[in-house]
């Protein structure tokens, strides 16, 4: 059974988290991390209902005795919940799943030679069947993810309750970050958000990426929207939004954060938040989880015991055997095995893979020069932006890149070749 819940107090100048090996080998060397958390608390439900509130305890850093071993077990419950919020929420619905309905709404009311379906086509390109494909053996009931990692129904659950909480309008860079309180709004910052932290990779990366994308369909949209009155004389671009909200993402069609789409303004702001969360954000939390997280042992999808508590027999075997406890506790061997292999398939790009700032059809997707040459213009850019970012990752004073773990941060290189490279923005989620 899993702690269902975990909360990490950090020292606040430093928001990066370490591996649990990582920081087993240097306290092994009696070296004490300085970005160890300065505590953890693990909860589970009160057994006589939700009424009670959660058990809570609530672990500190130790160095010696069993007490390190609780520590270094109480880290790992961290990274089990971790994992398991990253693959059903930050990439399973953050991105598979809510783009779905943007891709039927496009398909039943706007036409192939429609504008704005032509700007969005290359954002779809091989969802609906890879999402079709994970209903039959990842995200279904009894599949890979209620085996290998939150518990029966708690996998999908978790991410259909989180689903309750998700708001088309806050999953654009920008405003994700002033929502999770690391950024706030300031005009006067080059993309009006002035970051807390500013040694944060995917930010500073992504931030750059998020204007590229809005730059280019700032450009797109005004050449064939000359005004407001013509958002709202188009009959199918309507159509197409009166569907999604009210049918695709139907659990909140009454909610008041949707764009009403009566002007230019949202019409970009929609088209980039949905390329946004297709392409640059589903690269981020998708290409690295082979990387990051294919060594099982130091990322562990699931907890098969509580945290032992005193006086028990796994609180001996703990004071006795560390290793034993540990191997007992996280993922199975034969699970292991499962998870090794998906995020490996997960994060490998295909040989006919089209990143971003790039088409399938060449030149021949339009007949209009302005658009062409404006894509060109997007491409052109994400270059530059490849550039800018190698340079940030030789940057030997950013820590967050070249800390005590030397490991560049590449997942937001727009260009990849085929395979497991930690890099690339495919334009759409096709994996
Ligand atoms: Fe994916």
């Amino acid at each position: 059974m899993p702690n269902l819940r975990s909360k990490v107090t950090l020292q606040l100048n430093n928001p990066e988290f370490n591996t649990f090996e990582d920081t087993r080998s240097l306290y092994d060397g009696g070296i004490k991390l300085p970005t160890d958390p300065l505590a953890i608390e693990l909860s589970r439900p009160h057994p006589q209902g939700d009424s009670f509130g959660p058990v809570s305890n609530v672990y500190l850093p130790a160095s010696e005795g069993v007490e390190a071993s609780i520590w270094l077990l109480a880290k790992a419950y961290v990274v089990v919940n971790d994992s398991c919020y990253h693959q059903l929420v930050s990439h399973w619905l953050n991105t598979h799943a809510v783009v779905e309905p943007f891709i039927i709404a496009t398909n039943r009311h706007l036409s192939v030679v429609h504008h704005i379906h032509k700007l969005l086509l290359p954002h779809y390109c091989d969802t609906m069947n890879l999402n079709s494909l994970a209903r039959t053996i990842l995200v279904n009931a009894g599949g890979v993810m209620e085996l290998t990692f939150l518990w029966g129904d708690y996998a999908v659950e978790m991410s259909a309750v989180v689903y309750k909480d998700w708001n088309f309008t806050e999953q654009g860079l920008p405003n994700d970050l002033i929502k999770r309180g690391v950024a706030v709004q300031d005009p006067a910052s080059p993309h009006g958000v002035r970051l807390l932290i500013e040694d944060y990779p995917y930010v500073s990366d992504g931030l750059e990426i998020w204007a590229a994308i809005k730059s280019w369909v700032d450009e797109y949209v005004n050449f064939y929207y000359k005004s407001d009155a013509d958002v709202v004389k188009d009959s199918e671009l309507q159509a197409f939004w009166k569907e999604l909200v009210e049918v695709g993402h139907g659990d909140f069609r009454n909610a008041t954060w949707w764009f009403k789409m009566p002007n230019r303004t949202e019409l970009k702001e929609a088209c980039t938040i949905l390329i946004w969360i297709a392409s640059a954000l589903h690269a981020a939390v998708n290409f690295g989880q082979y990387a990051y997280g294919g060594y099982i042992l130091n990322r562990p999808t699931k907890s098969r015991r509580f945290m032992p508590e005193k006086g028990s027999v796994e609180y001996d075997e703990l004071a006795k055997d560390y290793q034993k406890t540990y191997l007992r506790t996280i993922t199975a061997k034969n699970d292991t095995l499962t998870n090794l292999t998906i995020l490996e398939v997960l994060s490998r790009h295909a040989s006919d893979e089209q990143y971003l700032g790039e088409r399938i059809e060449g030149d021949l997707w339009t007949s209009d020069s302005q658009p062409k040459q404006a894509y060109k213009k997007f491409g052109k850019k994400l270059s530059e932006i490849e550039k800018n970012l190698i340079q940030r990752n030789n940057d030997e004073t950013l820590r967050n890149r070249n800390g005590p773990v030397k490991m560049s941060y590449t997942l937001l290189y727009p260009t990849s070749e085929e395979g497991l490279t930690s890099r690339g923005i495919p334009n759409s989620v096709s994996i």
